[in-house]
């Protein structure tokens, strides 16, 4: 590898995600001295702005105390160059400006795309043809955001059009979540301990529950949001990958290709609804008020909940009901597994049979509250059979470490600085993605089924999601309590 020093650019400096993220993430890595020595930041946008306008709008915007001196310290690594990203003309210069914040050197290059999807193709288009790609003794990388378009076909030309330019193993495609240090947990519960492993299979596990729960609306993003979707916007990337850690054979190996292949295999198994099957096995939603909110259409049959059934049809998991559900203006935000394991298979506590049992949960909460716990039933004391389901806990906070969990963008960036693609997602993943969730928004684009109910805000969404479950004769559960919809 080049000795050289490396830029990132950043194409979107005057968004959202620049200053709410990107540059916190890469000050407190800077803070941690954990950026490299040698590491030029640069933003780029159509906004004019001098190095230090930009530099005291990133400032501004930094969350909680900024210690002065660190800040300081950063700040000239950060620089500013205007430039219309989707005009090639403007590449010359650019390139110039970087060459100028990296001292003279033209040196590695990391290209992050905060833009609107639009203009990723003829970014890394302009990229390519101003010979900015690729020098020879040293690397470029490009990273992108989601959404990797939005069904299989306009992913496979998105994937096309990145790939004439870069390589595939230059492209890092980020899924935050990946980033979260409590999902990349769950390989190291799942593989770092040797009891759970020979239970975490249909022999005794009964069913598992995926919720990504969201207290907010959609906010300012009804422009994005209503062409999407939660189907789209939280189902293809996040809770499918969520899946894929959830139910993956251990790789033998804890990097890039090994990984990956492993969560590959995962989706390839996943059987792959009909548009009839879709609608059976999915249940849909909008919250009340949706159709006011800025940026939404009138009469908008966007669903903003969304449950649904997967099964895996592998020697591990056949038969096992793997329920996936995500929504918007729930009642609290919250991001949980939950692995319920088989009941006993006969319970000789109480005579008359209805001495009620809570099948034993283990339950992986990522977010907030971050922890582990594990529900058991235990006798009550001083009755003579009566029990109660009780709760190993473990919460990180206490004994996971000093410091808080970092921003998963903290991890991301250093990783790709690094070059270590494992928490970024390869092409074939984004498409076997899509071909799970593509019958899905076929079904529901069709016939108009199954009919999207409306769910007030603050409730755990529609009455139909926990009809669905309990159809199997199961119920959803979050944190420690079983979950009612409205
Ligand atoms: C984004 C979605 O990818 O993830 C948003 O576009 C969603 O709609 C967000 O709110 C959730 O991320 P987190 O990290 O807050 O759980």
């Amino acid at each position: 590898m080049s000795r050289q020093g490396t830029t990132l650019l950043i194409f979107g400096a005057s968004g959202d995600l620049t200053s709410r993220k990107l540059i916190p993430s890469l000050f407190s890595l800077f803070c941690k001295g954990r950026l490299p020595e040698d590491v030029a930041i640069v933003g780029t946008s159509r906004t004019q702005m001098t190095d230090d306008e930009w530099r005291e709008r990133l400032q501004a915007g930094l969350p909680g105390e900024v210690v002065e001196e660190h800040w300081s310290n950063f700040a000239p690594r950060v620089h500013y160059v205007p430039a219309d990203a989707t005009d090639p003309a403007a590449f010359a210069d650019l390139n110039a400006g970087l060459i100028r914040a990296a001292g003279g050197d033209q040196g590695n290059r990391l290209y992050y795309l905060a833009t609107a999807p639009r203009f990723f193709a003829p970014i890394v288009e302009n990229l390519g043809a101003a010979g900015m790609v690729d020098h020879g003794e040293t690397w470029s990388r490009l990273v992108v955001e989601k959404p990797f378009g939005r069904d299989l076909d306009s992913a496979l030309k998105l994937g096309y059009d990145l790939q004439k330019v870069f390589s595939e193993d230059q492209i890092y495609r980020i899924d935050h979540y990946l980033g979260k240090d409590t999902v990349q947990n769950i390989l190291f519960f799942r593989f770092a301990n040797a009891i759970f492993e020979p239970i975490w299979n249909r022999n005794y596990v009964e069913q598992v529950q995926i919720t990504v729960a969201e207290e907010e609306g959609i906010g300012y993003r009804g422009g994005y949001y209503d062409g999407s979707g939660v189907l789209r916007d939280m189902f293809q990337n996040h809770l499918l990958q969520l899946l894929t850690l959830t139910a993956m054979e251990p790789p033998a190996l804890f990097e890039a290709e090994t990984l990956r292949n492993e969560k590959v295999k995962v989706l390839r198994a996943v059987r792959r609804y009909s548009t009839g099957d879709a609608v059976e096995s999915t249940v849909r939603g909008q919250y009340r008020g949706y159709r006011d909110e800025e940026d939404v259409a009138e009469g908008s049959k966007a669903a903003t909940y969304c449950a649904m059934r997967f099964f895996i049809d592998n020697w591990r998991w056949e038969g096992v009901p793997f329920y996936l559900r995500s929504g918007k203006a729930l009642t609290e935000r919250v991001t949980e597994i939950v692995v319920q394991f088989r009941s006993p298979p006969h319970v000789m506590f109480g005579s008359d049979g209805d001495t009620p049992l809570r099948p034993n949960a283990l339950m992986l909460r990522l977010q907030p509250d971050e922890g582990i716990h594990l529900r058991f039933e235990t006798k009550v004391p001083d009755t003579a059979s009566e029990m109660n389901s009780v709760h190993m806990d473990f919460r990180y906070g206490e004994g996971a470490g000093d410091g808080p969990i970092p921003d998963a963008y903290e991890r991301l960036l250093l990783d790709a600085l690094e070059g270590d693609a494992s928490l970024f997602t390869r092409q074939d993943e984004i498409e076997l993605a899509w071909q799970l969730t593509d019958p899905i928004a076929a079904a529901w684009e069709g016939e108009d089924l199954p009919p999207l109910a409306h769910y007030p805000p603050g409730s755990w969404g529609p009455h139909a999601a926990e009809d669905f479950l309990a159809e199997s004769g199961h119920s959803w559960v979050t944190g420690k309590d079983t979950t009612r919809t409205e």
